[in-house]
C-alpha cells in the first residue's frame, strides 16, 4: 500500500501540474529492465547526437537544400519535435529519440507516411490491454500495439521531396504478412520472460544479420560451374530493406591445392567489379548520375534484394584447372566506403563489414 502511494505521488505530482514530456529516466524508475534494453536500441540512438552515419547525412542534407530539410528528418529521428513543434537539439525530449512517451503515448494513428501521423496525448499510456489495476497512471488500450501498425508511420514508405520512394520496409513486410501473419514485433520484440523485448534488434546489433540468409554451393562438373543459391529464411522484408544505404555482398573465392588465392569475384568493390553479386537499392539523379544521396534521386538506377522465400542463383565458371578449393561469404555494410569516408566517419562499427554467413566446398578433380 505504502509502495503504491509513492509510486503514485511520484507519478501524480508533475502530471498534473504540467501536460508536459516524461523522459524515458523517468520511466525507468518503475520500468527498469525495458529502460535498459531500450537504452541499447537504435531507437534511443536514433538522435543526430548519438547516431553519427545519422548525423553526417543529415548535416549533409541541411547543407546541400539551404536547410530545407533540417525539420524534416528529425520527424522520425526525434519524433517529440512534432508534439512540441520545437527542433532544437537542445530541448531533452528531442535527445532522447524514438523514446518511450512517444510510442506509449500515441492515442490514434492517422497514416503511414510518416511520425507527424502518431497523435500523441500526454497524460495517459497506452498500450495492448494494460492491467489497469495495478498501475499508477493513467492507462489505456490501444489494439494497434498488437500489430504493426505502431511501427509503420516510420517504417513503411517514405518519399523524398521529389516524390520518389526511397525505403519501404512497410510494403515489403505486407507481402510477406499475407503468407505468414507475422508482425514487426514477433522478431523484434520477442517476447523474454513474459515482456517484449525493448532491444528492438536490428543490425547495429548483429544477432539477426548473422543466419538470416540461407546459403547453398553446388558444382557441375561437366560445365565447370559454382551456383551460389541464397535465400531470405530470416527477415520479413527484403535484405537489405530500410535506407537506401545499406549494402550486402557475395564473395567467392577460389584456392589451389596448398591454399593460395587464385580467383575472387571482386577485390575492392563490388558495385565496380561485379554487380551480379551486390544486393542493394542505387539512387540517381535525371542526369544519371549514380548514387547519388536519397533527397538528389529522381530514379532507382539498380535494384537488387533478397526477398523473403524467393532464392537468388550465381554462377561462376572455374577456369583454371588449379582450383582445389572455393569459399562463398555474404557481407553486410552500413554505408559504401566512400560515403563513410566523406562524412569522416571512423568507428569500426561503421567502417568494418558484417559477416553474414559462409560456406567452402572442395572442388572434385
Ligand atoms: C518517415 C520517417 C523518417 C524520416 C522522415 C527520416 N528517416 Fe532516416 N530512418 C528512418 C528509419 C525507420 C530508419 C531505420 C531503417 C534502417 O535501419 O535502415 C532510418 C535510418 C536512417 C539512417 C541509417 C542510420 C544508421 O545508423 O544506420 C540514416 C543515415 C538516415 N535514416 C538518414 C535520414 C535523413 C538524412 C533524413 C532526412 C533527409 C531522414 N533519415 C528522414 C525513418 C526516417
Ligand atoms: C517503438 C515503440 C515503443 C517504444 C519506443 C517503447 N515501447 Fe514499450 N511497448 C511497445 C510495444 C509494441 C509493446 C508490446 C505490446 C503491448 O504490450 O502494448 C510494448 C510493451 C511495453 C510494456 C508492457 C510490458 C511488457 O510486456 O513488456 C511496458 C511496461 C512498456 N512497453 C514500457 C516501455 C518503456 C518504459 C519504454 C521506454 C524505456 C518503452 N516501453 C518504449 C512499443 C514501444
Ligand atoms: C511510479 C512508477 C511508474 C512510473 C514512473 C511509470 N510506470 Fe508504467 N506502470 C507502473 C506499474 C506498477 C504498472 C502496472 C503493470 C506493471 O506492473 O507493469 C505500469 C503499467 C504500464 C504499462 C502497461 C503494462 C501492462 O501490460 O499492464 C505501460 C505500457 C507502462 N506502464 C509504460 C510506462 C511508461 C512509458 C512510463 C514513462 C512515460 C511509465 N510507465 C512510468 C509503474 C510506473
Ligand atoms: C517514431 C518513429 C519510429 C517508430 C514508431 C518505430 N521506429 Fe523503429 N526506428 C526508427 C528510426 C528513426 C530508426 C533508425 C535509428 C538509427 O539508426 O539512427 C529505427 C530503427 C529500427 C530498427 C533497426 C535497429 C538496428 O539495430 O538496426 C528496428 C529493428 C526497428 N526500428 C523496429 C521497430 C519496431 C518493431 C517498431 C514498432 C514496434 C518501430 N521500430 C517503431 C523510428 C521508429
Ligand atoms: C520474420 C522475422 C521478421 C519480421 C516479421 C520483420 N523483420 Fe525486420 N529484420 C529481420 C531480420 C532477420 C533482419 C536482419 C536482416 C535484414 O537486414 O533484413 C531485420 C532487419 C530490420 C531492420 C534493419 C535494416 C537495416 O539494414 O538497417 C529494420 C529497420 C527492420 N527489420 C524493421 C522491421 C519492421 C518495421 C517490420 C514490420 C513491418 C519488420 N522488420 C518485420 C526479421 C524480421
Amino acid at each position: 500500500m505504502v509502495k503504491i502511494l509513492t509510486f503514485s505521488l511520484l507519478w501524480i505530482l508533475p502530471l498534473s501540474a504540467q501536460n508536459d514530456f516524461i523522459s524515458a529516466k523517468k520511466c525507468a524508475r518503475c520500468h527498469q529492465e525495458i529502460y535498459d534494453e531500450w537504452a541499447t536500441s537504435m531507437h534511443a540512438q536514433a538522435t543526430s547526437l548519438k547516431d553519427p552515419l545519422f548525423n553526417g547525412m543529415y548535416q549533409w542534407a541541411i547543407q546541400e537544400t539551404g536547410g530545407e530539410l533540417e525539420s524534416k528528418c528529425i520527424v522520425c529521428h526525434s519524433p517529440m519535435s512534432t508534439v512540441f513543434q520545437k527542433i532544437s537539439m537542445e530541448e531533452v525530449y528531442n535527445q532522447e529519440g524514438v523514446t518511450c512517451q512517444f510510442c506509449h503515448g500515441t492515442a490514434h494513428i492517422r497514416g503511414f507516411q510518416s511520425a507527424k501521423n502518431m497523435e500523441v496525448n500526454l497524460d495517459t499510456i497506452y498500450s495492448y490491454h494494460p492491467e489497469s489495476d495495478n498501475s499508477p497512471h493513467p492507462v489505456a488500450n490501444r489494439e494497434f500495439f498488437n500489430n504493426s501498425e505502431i511501427c509503420l508511420p516510420c517504417h513503411a514508405v517514405m518519399k523524398n521531396p521529389k516524390d520518389v520512394e526511397v525505403c519501404a520496409t512497410g510494403s515489403e513486410w505486407q507481402i510477406f504478412n499475407q503468407k505468414t501473419g507475422k508482425i514487426c514485433q514477433d522478431c523484434h520484440m520477442p517476447k523474454l520472460n513474459g515482456s517484449f523485448s525493448h532491444r528492438f534488434t536490428g543490425t547495429h546489433q548483429s544477432s539477426l544479420l548473422t543466419n538470416s540468409v540461407e546459403m547453398d554451393l553446388a558444382f557441375d562438373e561437366n560445365t565447370r560451374e559454382v551456383k551460389i543459391t541464397l535465400t531470405n529464411a530470416g527477415a520479413g522484408h527484403a535484405i537489405p530493406t530500410g535506407t537506401p544505404l545499406r549494402m550486402v555482398m557475395l564473395k567467392l573465392v577460389a584456392y589451389d591445392s596448398v591454399g593460395n588465392l587464385l580467383w575472387q569475384n571482386w577485390e575492392i568493390n563490388p558495385i565496380q567489379e561485379d554487380k551480379q553479386a551486390l544486393f542493394m537499392k542505387i539512387m540517381g539523379d535525371a542526369e544519371g548520375n549514380a548514387p547519388v544521396p536519397p533527397w538528389r534521386a529522381t530514379q532507382t538506377m539498380f535494384e537488387r534484394r533478397l526477398m523473403p522465400g524467393d532464392p537468388y542463383s550465381i554462377s561462376y565458371q572455374l577456369t583454371s584447372e588449379a582450383i582445389y578449393d572455393v569459399e562463398a561469404s555474404l557481407w553486410y555494410r552500413f554505408a559504401p566506403t566512400f560515403i563513410l569516408a566523406k562524412l569522416k566517419i571512423e568507428e569500426p562499427h561503421f567502417i568494418r563489414p558484417r559477416l553474414m554467413v559462409q560456406k567452402g566446398m572442395k572442388i572434385v578433380h
